[in-house]
């Protein structure tokens, strides 16, 4: 390798950038990944050019973002392929910073059906990482009839497999072949970033490709797929089958009197609620009591919401009252998995269920794109669950709680997950980490869950926010250093009621949890892990 990037970039040019760089890096041509490929795949194209990536990203997942110089210069590749015979083009593609690579290698994640982007590289290579990503066979902007189905009635199981796993484990060994032929010597340590989708397939890597990572963060994992997506669908079906459609100011309504009965059970007022199972509180205390919308108008609740929204709490049940998934936390918003189209009762509401929820039941479940998914009756919804579980669990249900081989590898991962999440409900998160705790009673010495209270899907909201929770995943990794904490703010701007500065906190390691001990909530020493 070293003789053949020495060739090809010419001595004197080798000598000028020795001299600029700590890295010696090959051409950024397609000739210098010439013999990128897999045993398992045809690459039908490799695209690679020299770019200036600019600092674009107004929203970093999973880390502060430190940012010293606005732009980095990399060599970025497009990678084609197919897997023969199933007739798939996947998309891999990887970022090689030109100059101060870390050494470290990372794969990120994506979110909702996106499996990744190349503009989701942008975040590691500011940090000095060689990065992969992969679009799971499929393009962003791609309906999911067009990559979901083959042909009506017939699910495209190549591009589900892709998207659920296979092409996660390609763009990672992709991504150090290029890395090693780039830069003449391989990565020191692998990492994979996401949140949500990414956080997926942060746990679909420890659990099914357990050797690719060295450290692993895996945040608001979108887990436990086949059963919590069908979930998300429930307060949608409630909607048709109890004829009742909600406004926003009712929804809110509940969430603010849940938030206002049980936010001090933890003993701080701050509109968090760290304990919800000490939460007690019943929907049908609010019948009859009225709600401000607006400055001229008010609502009545009535039975029939109050109803609605202790169905939506309670989560999916099956005709014998079983529970089939967990509901959301009572302070997290309702209006996304309950959402309408309006702000209040007399405006004629109808439903507007979250996108990926009505996709799976259109697409997924009842394969016809022509589908109504208004249409969906108890009946038929509780036996697209059933259908769900037995079709897709094997696929993308990624909630293997064994992990022996990803222990055995020497692997290390984390995982938070806001508790006031309103698409992802924290509870599937915990049951899942308490299924491998069961398993193996040594789980924290390569696997810790951190609860984030007040914190909302992947980062929004009022609660704590770990966001250099990669950096402690790296010391735990390269320094052996055990997070028995995250380090968290919390930024409680937009609540009136809330009169808090900014706060930290330092997040506990699961079965711990934040207990405050008394003096400043806004600091980090009021509480302790118990
Ligand atoms: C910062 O970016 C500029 C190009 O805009 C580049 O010339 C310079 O070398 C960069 N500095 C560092 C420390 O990477
Ligand atoms: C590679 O695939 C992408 C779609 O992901 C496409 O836009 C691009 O044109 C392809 N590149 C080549 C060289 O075929
Ligand atoms: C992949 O691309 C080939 C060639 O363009 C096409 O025939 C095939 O249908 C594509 N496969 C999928 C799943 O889109
Ligand atoms: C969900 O998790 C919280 C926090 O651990 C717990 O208090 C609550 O009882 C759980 N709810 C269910 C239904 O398991
Ligand atoms: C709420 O209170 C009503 C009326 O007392 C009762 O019928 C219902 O079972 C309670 N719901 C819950 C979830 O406890
Ligand atoms: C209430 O106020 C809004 C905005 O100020 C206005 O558009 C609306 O017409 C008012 N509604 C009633 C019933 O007065
Ligand atoms: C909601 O949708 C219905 C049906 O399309 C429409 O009649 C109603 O005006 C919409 N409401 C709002 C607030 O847009
Ligand atoms: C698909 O759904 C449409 C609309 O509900 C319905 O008319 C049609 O019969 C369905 N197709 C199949 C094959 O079930
Ligand atoms: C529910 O929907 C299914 C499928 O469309 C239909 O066969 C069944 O009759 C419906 N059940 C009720 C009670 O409406
Ligand atoms: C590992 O520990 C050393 C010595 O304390 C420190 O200099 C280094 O920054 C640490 N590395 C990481 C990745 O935390």
């Amino acid at each position: 390798m070293v003789s053949s990037y020495l060739y090809l970039l010419g001595l004197s040019q080798f000598l000028t950038s020795a001299l600029s760089a700590k890295t010696e890096t090959g051409v950024c041509t397609a000739d210098t990944f010439a013999s990128l490929g897999l045993p398992s795949i045809n690459v039908l194209s490799v695209d690679a050019k020299l770019n200036r990536v600019s600092w674009d990203i107004d929203d970093t997942l999973n880390t502060y973002p430190v940012v010293t110089n606005k732009t980095v210069d990399v060599c970025q590749l497009t990678v084609n392929y197919t897997h023969p015979g199933w007739n798939d083009n996947v998309t891999t593609w990887i970022s090689l910073p030109v100059k101060n690579w870390n050494g470290r290698f990372m794969g990120m994640g994506g979110g909702g059906w996106v499996m990744g982007t190349q503009g989701a590289l942008s975040q590691a290579v500011f940090g000095g990482y060689a990065a992969a990503s992969t679009n799971g066979g499929h393009d962003e902007s791609a309906t999911v009839k067009s990559w979901g189905l083959s042909s009506e009635g017939n699910v495209n199981w190549a591009n589900m497999q892709d998207f659920s796993s296979v092409s996660l484990d390609d763009a990672a060994s992709l991504g150090k072949a290029a890395t090693k032929m780039f830069y003449g010597k391989a990565h020191k340590y692998a990492y994979w970033n996401g949140c949500s989708t990414g956080g997926r397939q942060g746990l679909m890597m420890a659990q099914r490709y357990p050797t690719q990572y060295d450290g692993i963060l895996a945040v608001s994992p979108a887990i436990n797929w086949d059963k919590f997506i069908p979930a998300e669908f429930w307060p949608q079906m409630l909607m048709n089958a109890l004829e009742y459609y909600p406004s926003a100011c009712e929804l809110n309504a509940f969430t603010e009197h849940a938030t206002d009965a049980c936010d001090e059970l933890d003993g701080v007022k701050d509109r968090i609620i760290s304990m919800p199972g000490l939460c007690k509180f019943n929907a049908s205390t609010l019948i009859g009591k009225t709600a401000k919308c607006s400055s001229n108008s008010t609502i009545t609740i009535t039975a029939k919401a109050a109803k609605y929204v202790s169905l939506v709490w309670a989560g999916p049940e099956d005709p014998s009252g079983s529970s089939l998934w967990y509901g959301l936390s009572h302070d997290a918003p309702l209006t996304r998995l309950a959402g309408t189209n309006c702000t209040l009762p007399s405006q004629n509401c109808k439903p507007v269920p979250f996108q990926i929820s009505a996709d799976w039941q259109q697409i997924f479940l009842s394969r016809n794109s022509s589908l109504d998914v208004a249409t969906i009756n108890y009946t038929e919804y509780i036996r697209h669950f059933r259908q769900s579980v037995n079709e897709y669990n094997s696929i993308i249900g990624t909630r293997d709680p064994d992990l022996t081989d990803f222990k055995q590898s020497g692997g290390k991962m984390i995982t938070w997950h806001g508790m006031k999440d309103q698409l992802i409900f924290f509870n599937g998160t915990e049951n899942y980490y308490q299924q491998a705790m069961d398993l193996d009673s040594d789980l924290q010495d390569y696997y810790r869950f951190f609860a984030a209270p007040g914190a909302e899907h992947c980062k929004s909201g009022i609660g704590f926010y770990p966001g250099n929770s990669l950096d402690s995943l790296v010391s735990w990794v390269e320094n052996g250093t055990a997070p028995d904490t995250l380090r968290a703010i919390a930024t409680p701007t937009g609540t009136s009621s809330a009169k808090l500065p900014l706060r930290t906190a330092d997040l506990c390691a699961y079965p711990k949890t934040l207990t405050y001990v008394g003096g400043d909530a806004s600091k980090a020493s009021s509480f302790t892990c118990k």
